[in-house]
């Protein structure tokens, strides 16, 4: 079924570094889901609803920035793993901001229940939620928040 026409059209999903690694990657921290599986499965939900998604991963925070100032008046909504930079990159939320996009926050693992240099998220405070510690299933259940929103 479409999405009604006050739900977003365009959900920008960025994946920050080493996430292209997933699968391989401290499967006992972040799983053994590929980023491959979850971008797959990410698109077939917005297929879903008839909803352009569009999905990016780099390593480079200039990388990151560049992409969401281009999104910037086309994305409607976006859902970000920031990776290491959330709890380093005051560029990363100064570009989240200039772009004024509502988003959500995704971490595959508890930052909470690591080491404590990843409690700190610099950009927390201005994401309408954060998932951290459900897997990939944060990012599906980001993705369908962000559908069924009506603003
Ligand atoms: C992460 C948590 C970060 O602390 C870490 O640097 C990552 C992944 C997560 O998805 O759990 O790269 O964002």
């Amino acid at each position: 079924m479409p999405a009604p026409s006050d739900h977003p059209r365009r959900i920008l999903v960025l994946h920050g570094p080493n996430l292209n690694l997933l699968g391989t990657r401290e499967p006992e921290v972040y799983g053994t889901t590929t980023l491959e599986q979850i971008n797959v499965e990410i698109s077939r939900i917005c297929r879903e609803k008839e909803v352009n998604c569009d999905l990016f991963q780099s390593n480079h925070e200039g990388a990151l920035i560049d992409r969401l100032h281009q999104s910037k008046g086309l994305a409607d909504f976006l859902i970000i793993n920031p990776g290491a930079f959330t709890h380093t990159s005051v560029a990363l939320r100064d570009a989240i901001s200039a772009i004024s996009v509502p988003f959500i926050e995704v971490h595959l693992s508890n930052i909470y229940a690591r080491e404590t240099f990843r409690h700190k998220s610099l950009l927390a405070d201005l994401a309408l939620g954060i998932i951290s510690g459900l897997g990939a299933q944060g990012y599906y259940a980001a993705v369908n928040y962000a559908l069924d929103r009506t603003s």
